[in-house]
């Protein structure tokens, strides 16, 4: 979808569609107004009659019969008036998309209000717009999906030239582009989707200026003693993967930032098996992974004042007769040793390596993004990712981030009460902690591999995969994490 910028006279315009996003308040007023009236009092009547209240992601459309050049009005609610935030822009720039292709227009018009003709603003509904048009469509024989707008311009009152707005669209662009690498990577199936094809991915879609991959095979991985990543490997016919990308900026750059996700392909749980119902959308396990791998495509052109380290570790986890037992213990490459006694807790053991190595670099910060726990969906839900982090300047700055990105984080306890929990009589620590606060325990565990750096640790088992189809994502990878990340490296300058 094409996104353009042009002074548009909402009244004149020629176009199939022309939304007009309004408040509570607005509805009544300005150009809502002024259309009721080009429209003899149609629309006004039909708000009524709908009982349209402006609410966030609602729409009403109108045809115009000819009462003006656009074919079709299309009020976009945002809510209360003054509650809105940018992400109700990101929803209506997806709901004004989505209607345009249901009344086949080619292109549409997104009305921008006079106070509202921001960078930020256009950026979310540039963003919302290109997002709700992704799909999925690789393995459909017959493609029967609604049609698509092929482009939505963003209109302005006023005219010449403006930098920041064109700027604006160009990083939604990117935003865009990033989440989608994302959600093809958690949508492909998980025989094709191993930890070799996400490494080639990695390198066919990290490329730039400043930006290098290295895959580490089974190796070098051997050789560098990525202990937890060779444990959970070892059930599995698929070799393992640890992906390595970094980005480095012209000149010195501000701040050494380290991402790293957890690349499981699959996660049958090994030998301590999951349920066939829990193992049915196990291919998301690489959710965090894809995230970083899509933000890290997008760096050279966003060229944030950063080095960036991205970091993943890749395998599948599988019940082989070589899968590692319950029972077994690793040792891990800086000292620790951990008992394993539930070879489905294994997202824990391939990122303790990650998070070792990553320490190692002496970055100002380091953040991980995994599909963790099944608790942290009990705890939050699927709308919701868990925050940890020993850091609450850098905890309230994801969170910051998060909110204008429409990534809702709620941070919890790396509480030491529950340290106890994970304690082992064999080894230092082991992989799993009691019956209750399972998000928290894990979080536990990864920080016994983190050195003194500013960390936080996002638990997206929930977000990450939609159940059902939403106004900016399909059902399925939601590439949640992506623009969070983006909006903290972005503000780096
Ligand atoms: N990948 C799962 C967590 C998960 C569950 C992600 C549901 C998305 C949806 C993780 O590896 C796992 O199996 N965790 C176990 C940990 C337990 C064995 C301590 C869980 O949550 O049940
Ligand atoms: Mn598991
Ligand atoms: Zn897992």
């Amino acid at each position: 979808m094409e996104i353009k910028l042009r002074e548009i006279a909402p009244l004149r315009v020629r176009t199939a569609l022309l939304a007009v996003p309004v408040t509570d308040k607005s509805l009544k007023e300005g150009l809502a107004r002024r259309l009721d009236r080009q429209l003899k009092g149609e629309l006004g009547a039909l708000v009524k009659k709908s009982r349209f209240v402006a609410r966030r992601g609602s729409s009403l459309l109108v045809a115009t019969h000819g009462a003006m050049p656009a074919g079709h009005v299309l009020l976009v609610g945002l809510g209360k008036h003054e509650e809105e935030g940018l992400h109700d822009w990101r929803v209506a720039g997806a709901v004004a998309a989505k209607e345009a292709g249901r009344v086949w227009a080619d292109e549409a018009v997104f009305m921008l209000p006079p106070d509202q003709q921001t960078g930020p603003v256009v950026g979310a509904v540039a963003e919302g717009a290109l997002l709700s048009a992704y799909r999925f469509t690789r393995y459909r024989s017959n493609d029967n999906q609604k049609s698509r707008v092929r482009a939505l311009i963003l209109g302005r009152t006023a005219s010449g030239r403006s930098v920041a707005l064109t700027r604006a669209v160009k990083k939604a662009r990117l935003s865009a582009s990033a989440v989608c690498l994302a959600r093809d990577l958690v949508n492909e199936p998980p025989s094709t989707a191993t930890a070799s094809y996400l490494s080639e991915q990695a390198a066919a879609h990290c490329r730039g200026e400043g930006l290098k991959v290295e895959v580490w095979g089974k190796k070098k991985i051997e050789q560098m003693k990525l202990a937890g990543l060779l444990a959970v490997n070892q059930g599995s016919r698929e070799e393992p993967r640890f992906i390595h990308m970094r980005y480095k900026p012209e000149g010195r750059p501000q701040k050494k930032i380290a991402l790293i996700g957890k690349g499981i392909t699959f996660d049958s749980g090994g030998l301590s098996l999951k349920p066939p119902r829990s193992m049915e959308t196990m291919k998301l396990d690489m959710a965090g992974g894809a995230a970083v791998i899509g933000v890290m495509s997008v760096l050279p052109e966003l060229a944030p004042n950063a080095e960036v380290l991205g970091l993943v570790p890749a395998t599948d986890n599988l019940p082989d007769g070589g899968a590692q037992k319950p029972g077994d213990v690793i040792r891990y490459l800086n000292g620790k040793t951990v008992e394993v006694m539930n070879t489905d807790a294994e997202g824990r053991l391939i990122l303790a390596d990650a998070l070792a190595l990553a320490g190692r670099e002496k970055p100002d910060c380091m953040i991980n993004l995994a599909t963790l726990t099944g608790a942290c969906i009990v705890a939050l839900g699927n709308e919701l990712a868990g925050l940890f982090s020993n850091d609450g300047d850098l905890a309230g700055k994801l969170i910051e981030c998060g909110r204008d990105a429409g990534e809702s984080l709620w941070r919890l306890p790396l509480a030491a009460e529950y340290r106890e929990d994970i304690k082992s009589h064999v080894a230092d620590i082991k992989n799993v902690g009691g019956s209750s606060a399972g998000a928290i325990t894990a979080a536990l565990f990864l920080q016994e591999f983190v050195s003194e750096v500013p960390w936080a640790h996002l638990d997206i088992a929930g977000p990450a995969f939609a159940g059902k189809d939403q106004v900016t994502c399909p059902k399925g990878g939601t590439g949640f994490g992506v623009r969070t990340l983006l909006n903290l490296l972005s503000g780096i300058q």
